[in-house]
C-alpha cells in the first residue's frame, strides 16, 4: 500500500508539473471522492492497528505533497497567463499612428453651391426639375425648331420618342412658370446629358445652374446688373464681364457672357489661354413664345434667363483645363482642392 501512495505522488506531480491548462481535471482525478488517493485510503479498514497510522501518514503526506504541486503549478499557469495577454494587448503610445485622411467637397458641389449661395444671397429661390424630361419641356416649349441640331439623336439621349434625359436645365423654365406666378426669380442647378465622347471639354453628364426671372418691367439692364454682380462675387470685385451677341431658340435677343480672367485680369494666361476671357454661360431675354408656353402674357410680363456651365466654373475656380480630372476621381488630384 505503501507503495502505490508513493507511485500515486510521482505519477501526480509529474502529471501536475507538465500540465499547460486547467489542473482541475488532474486534481479530482487523485483528490476527488473518486480518485486515485481517496480508493487506497478507503482500502485501509483492512489493515492492522499498527499499520494504519504509518500508512495514514503517508496518505496525508502524498495528499499535501500533491495539494502543494497543484498550487504551485497553479500560480505558474496564471502568471504565465498574465504575461501572455500584457503582450499581446500591449498598447505602443510612441508608436506612429498613421494620419487619418478626411475627405472633403469635390470640386463641382464646391462650385454649385457658391454659385447657389449667391443667387440667394440676390433673392432667388431654388426650383428642381427632373432628368427625364419630355420632348416638349426640353425643345418644343423652348421654342426649338423642328429641325433645330440639338434634337437629333446623334446629341440627344432618347427614352422613348417623347422623352429623353434633358440636355440642358432649361425646361425648368417651363416648369416654373406653369407653376409660379410672377414675379418669378429662380435659380435651377442640376445634371444634364448629351452624347458626346468625353474629352477635355466634353463629358456625356454635366451640371448647369438655370436662372430665370420675369416680372413686369424686365429689360436687359436687369439681366446685365445681376450676371455683372454674380461674377464680382464669385470671380473677385476686379472682375469685369462682356456680353456677345449670340443665337438660342429661347431667347432674344440673346448674349454669351465671358468674364475676365481671374488670374491674368484680362492680361492673357495658360488659364484663359491668352484670352484675357473666359466664357462662362448663355443669356438672353425670354422669347414671348417661350413665355407664353409657360403660360405667361408677353403683353405684360418680360423676364431674362441665363444657363451656366458648372464645369467650366468648377475649372476655372480650380485653374484645370481638362474636365475629364473632374470626373476620374482620382484621390490624389482631388486632395489638391
Ligand atoms: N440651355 C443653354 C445651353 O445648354 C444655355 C442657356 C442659354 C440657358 C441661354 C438659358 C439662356 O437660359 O437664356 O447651352
Amino acid at each position: 500500500m505503501k507503495a502505490q501512495l508513493e507511485s500515486i505522488r510521482t505519477t501526480a506531480v509529474a502529471e501536475i508539473a507538465a500540465a499547460e491548462t486547467s489542473l482541475e481535471e488532474i486534481r479530482i482525478k487523485y483528490l476527488g471522492k473518486k480518485g486515485a488517493l481517496t480508493a487506497i485510503l478507503r482500502g485501509m479498514g483492512s489493515l492492522t492497528p499498527e499499520e494504519r497510522p504509518v500508512i495514514g501518514a503517508v496518505a496525508n503526506e502524498v495528499r499535501n505533497c500533491i495539494e502543494e504541486a497543484l498550487e504551485i503549478r497553479g500560480a505558474e499557469l496564471k502568471k504565465q497567463a498574465l504575461a501572455r495577454s500584457l503582450a499581446e494587448e500591449k498598447l505602443d503610445v510612441t508608436y506612429n499612428a498613421v494620419p487619418s485622411t478626411a475627405g472633403h467637397i469635390h470640386p463641382i458641389t464646391r462650385a454649385l453651391e457658391r454659385m447657389t449661395e449667391i443667387f440667394i444671397d440676390m433673392g432667388f429661390s431654388v426650383a428642381e426639375g427632373p432628368e427625364v424630361e419630355t420632348v416638349g419641356n426640353n425643345f418644343d416649349a423652348l421654342n426649338a425648331p423642328a429641325d433645330h441640331p440639338s434634337r437629333d439623336f446623334q446629341d440627344t439621349f432618347y427614352i422613348t420618342e417623347n422623352t429623353l434625359l434633358r440636355t440642358q436645365t432649361s425646361p425648368v423654365q417651363i416648369r416654373a412658370m406653369r407653376g409660379m406666378t410672377p414675379p418669378i426669380r429662380i435659380i435651377s442647378p442640376g445634371r444634364v446629358y448629351r452624347s458626346d465622347v468625353a474629352d477635355a471639354s466634353h463629358s456625356p453628364m454635366f451640371h448647369q445652374l438655370e436662372g430665370l426671372v420675369v416680372d413686369k418691367g424686365i429689360t436687359m439692364g436687369d439681366l446685365k446688373g445681376i450676371l455683372s454682380q454674380f461674377a464680382k462675387t464669385m470671380f473677385g470685385p476686379e472682375t469685369k464681364t462682356r456680353f456677345r451677341p449670340h443665337n438660342f431658340p429661347f431667347t432674344e435677343p440673346s448674349a454669351e457672357v465671358d468674364v475676365s480672367c481671374f488670374v491674368c485680369g484680362g492680361k492673357g494666361c495658360r488659364l484663359c489661354k491668352g484670352e484675357g476671357w473666359m466664357e462662362i454661360l448663355g443669356s438672353g431675354m425670354v422669347h414671348p413664345e417661350v413665355l407664353k408656353a409657360g403660360g405667361i402674357d408677353p403683353e405684360v410680363y418680360t423676364g431674362f434667363a441665363f444657363g451656366m456651365g458648372v464645369e467650366r466654373v468648377a475649372m476655372v475656380m480650380s485653374g484645370i483645363d481638362d474636365l475629364r480630372l473632374l470626373y476620374e476621381n482620382d484621390a490624389r488630384f482631388l486632395k489638391q482642392f
